[in-house]
C-alpha cells in the first residue's frame, strides 16, 4: 500500500491517511460571514482526508479582506461553524480552523471604511497585489500602523478566536502565519519598520506572531496547533532580507513549544527551505503546493514530510481520497467559480467518480 494512506498520529490524535486538505478561501459564508449547510456539505464531502484544515477564518472584524469569508468572532459564527464540524466529524473526519487577520491585505470597502491596519504605514510592493475579488481589481492601500496597545488586543482576539473554535466543535487550530497576512507582515522586515518591541530585530519581528502561539496555547492543547508558514516570502508582495534564518528561527521557536504541525507552502525542490526546516521541526511537517500523487509518496518516502497538503485536486475532486487510491483520472479546478459568490457552482457539485452503478 501507498506510504500516503497509512495513518499517522498527529498529537493525540490517529489519522486515516496522510493526505491533507489545504485550507482553502472559498467566500460562500454569505455578508454576515457566518458558516452555513452549504459549506458542512463541502466539507464533509471532503471528510476523508486525515486531516481538513479549514478556509481561512478571521478573528476579528478588522481582520476581513475579501467578501462573504466566515468569521470566529461571534456568536452566531460558532454556530454555523457547529454545522461544520458535526457534518465532517458524522463522517469520521476530522478538522482544524485555520486562524486569520489579513492586516494590511484589505480595502475600506471590507471595514466599514475603516483604513487596514499593519506593523507599518506600508502597502505591498506596488504592481503586486491587488484587493481581491473586485472587477476592475484595485490596489491595495497604504495600511494605518498599528499601535502597540492594539498589537496586545489583536493577540486577545487570537484567543477568543481560539475558544470559539474550541465551542464551534473543531478538533483544533491552525495559525494562518502565511502568505502576507499579519503574522507574516511581522515577521519579514520589508513590512515590518517598527521602532518598538514589535519591530527591527528578528525577536521582536517574531514577538506578535509567537504571542499569538502562546495565547492559543493557552486555550488549547499543544497536540492540537499547528502553524502555517509560507518560507517562499512571495505572497502579496512580500520580501525578506534574510529569509532563510528569519524561518529557521521563527521555526526553532515554534518547535520549543512541541505543537502538532507546521504546514509548509513551498515548492517541492526549488531550494533547500523545506528540508531544512523539516530538521528543525520535531512534531508533523506538511508539506504543499503543487504536489500529485506521485511526488507526494516519493517525498514520503524519503521522509523530507509526515503528510501532504492538497489544495486545488481537493478542491476539484470530493472523492481525491478514492481517486488517487486507484490512479483514476481527476477532475481539473475551475477557477473562475473559486470565489466568485456563486453558491454550490464550482463548490459542492464536483462529479464524484462514476462506477456505472
Ligand atoms: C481558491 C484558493 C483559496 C485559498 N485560500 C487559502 C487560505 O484561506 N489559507 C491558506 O493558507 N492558503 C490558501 N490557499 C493556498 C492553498 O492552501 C495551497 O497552499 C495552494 O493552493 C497550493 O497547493 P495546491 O498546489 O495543492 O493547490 C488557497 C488556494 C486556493 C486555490
Amino acid at each position: 500500500m501507498s506510504i500516503l494512506f497509512e495513518s499517522i498520529k498527529l498529537g493525540d490524535l490517529t489519522l486515516k491517511n496522510r493526505i491533507v486538505m489545504s485550507p482553502m478561501t472559498r467566500s460562500r459564508a454569505g455578508k454576515e460571514r457566518i458558516a452555513n449547510e452549504l459549506m458542512a456539505k463541502y466539507y464533509s464531502q471532503r471528510a476523508d482526508v486525515g486531516l481538513i484544515i479549514s478556509e481561512a477564518t478571521s478573528v476579528d472584524p478588522m481582520g476581513e479582506g475579501y467578501p462573504d469569508t466566515p468569521g470566529i468572532y461571534n456568536d452566531k459564527q460558532v454556530e454555523g461553524w457547529k454545522l461544520v464540524t458535526n457534518a465532517v466529524h458524522k463522517k469520521n473526519g476530522l478538522i482544524f480552523l485555520q486562524m486569520w487577520h489579513v492586516g494590511r491585505m484589505s480595502d475600506p470597502m471590507y471595514l466599514n471604511g475603516a483604513t487596514p491596519v499593519a506593523p507599518s504605514a506600508i502597502g505591498p510592493k506596488q504592481g503586486s497585489a491587488f484587493v481581491p475579488l473586485t472587477n476592475p481589481p484595485k490596489p491595495v492601500g497604504i495600511p494605518r500602523e498599528l499601535s502597540t496597545e492594539e498589537i496586545k488586543q489583536i493577540v486577545q482576539r487570537f484567543i477568543q478566536g481560539a475558544k470559539n473554535a474550541k465551542n464551534a466543535g473543531f478538533d483544533g487550530v491552525e495559525i494562518h502565519g502565511a502568505n502576507g497576512y499579519l503574522l507574516d507582515q511581522f515577521l519579514q522586515d520589508s513590512s515590518n519598520k517598527r521602532t518598538d518591541e514589535y519591530g527591527g530585530s528578528l525577536e521582536n519581528r517574531m514577538r506578535f506572531p509567537l504571542q499569538v502561539l502562546d495565547g492559543v496555547l493557552s486555550v488549547w492543547d499543544k497536540n492540537r496547533v499547528g502553524y502555517h508558514i509560507a518560507p517562499r516570502c512571495d505572497a502579496f508582495g512580500m520580501g525578506d532580507s534574510d529569509s532563510l534564518a528569519t524561518f529557521s528561527v521563527l521555526v526553532e521557536q515554534i518547535n520549543k513549544r512541541q505543537i502538532a504541525f507546521i504546514c509548509s507552502r513551498e515548492k517541492l525542490g526549488l531550494d533547500s527551505k523545506l528540508d531544512h526546516l523539516r530538521k528543525i521541526f520535531n512534531g508533523i511537517y506538511i508539506a504543499n503546493e503543487s504536489f500529485d500523487k506521485n511526488m507526494a509518496e516519493k517525498l514520503l518516502n524519503e521522509q523530507r514530510a509526515d503528510m501532504v497538503a492538497f489544495g486545488k485536486p481537493i478542491l476539484a475532486n470530493p472523492d481525491f481520497v478514492t481517486r488517487i487510491k486507484m490512479d483514476a483520472k481527476l477532475n481539473k479546478a475551475d477557477e473562475k467559480t473559486f470565489y466568485a459568490l456563486v453558491g454550490e457552482i464550482g463548490y459542492t457539485d464536483y462529479p464524484y467518480l462514476d462506477f456505472g452503478i
